[in-house]
């Protein structure tokens, strides 16, 4: 199946930053966004930008490393748990029910980098965000994509919020 795409340029680290902050506001448990794109394309970066917005709404201030070894770190924000999943070093898809990230989709927002991984656990009204390069060396471009029309209503509002702040 072909996803209408929508796409967002990033020339600059503080645009990957700002996108994510755009999602910041707009979560709800069940969200899930998968993270695609290159080593260093910019998947921890989008994921620490969203997820330290949301603690500092709640007065908290945190690290947000990426968990390439840990495979997920967990955060609270208020009422929503919000998980930050790497999956390159996953093993098994046994592993991933361990780690509880099955559940987590229903009740976390949950951002999941390498989701390739999850094969089919991937969740069907995920966001899809994929980071490709874009035409100078600190520039990205971020393909939004997502099977629920919700979702995608969520993806053009914020590409319009994003271009009319720009
Ligand atoms: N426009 C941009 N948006 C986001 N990051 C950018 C941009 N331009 C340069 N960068 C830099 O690219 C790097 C992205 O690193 P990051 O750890 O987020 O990559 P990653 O996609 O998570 O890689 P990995 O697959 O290893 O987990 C950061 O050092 C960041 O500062
Ligand atoms: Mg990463």
């Amino acid at each position: 199946m072909i996803l209408p795409e929508l796409q967002i340029e990033l020339p600059t680290p503080d645009h990957t930053a700002r996108l994510a902050k755009k999602f910041a506001a707009d979560l709800q448990p069940g969200m899930v966004f998968l993270l695609h794109g290159f080593v260093g394309a910019g998947k921890t970066f989008f994921a620490r930008a969203l997820i330290q917005t949301c603690l500092a709404k709640h007065g908290t201030v945190e690290d947000v490393p990426s968990p390439t070894f840990t495979l997920v770190q967990t955060y609270i924000a208020g009422d929503l748990e919000i998980w930050h999943a790497d999956l390159y070093r996953l093993t098994s898809s046994d592993e991933l029910i361990e780690l509880g990230l099955d559940t987590a989709f229903e009740a976390g927002v949950c951002l999941v980098e390498w989701p390739e991984k999850l094969g089919n656990l991937t969740p069907p009204n995920a966001i899809n965000l994929t980071f490709t390069s874009g035409p100078k060396v600190d520039a990205r471009v971020c393909h939004m994509s997502s099977t629920s029309p919700d979702m995608m209503a969520l993806l053009t509002r914020i590409t319009e919020q994003f271009s009319n702040d720009t």
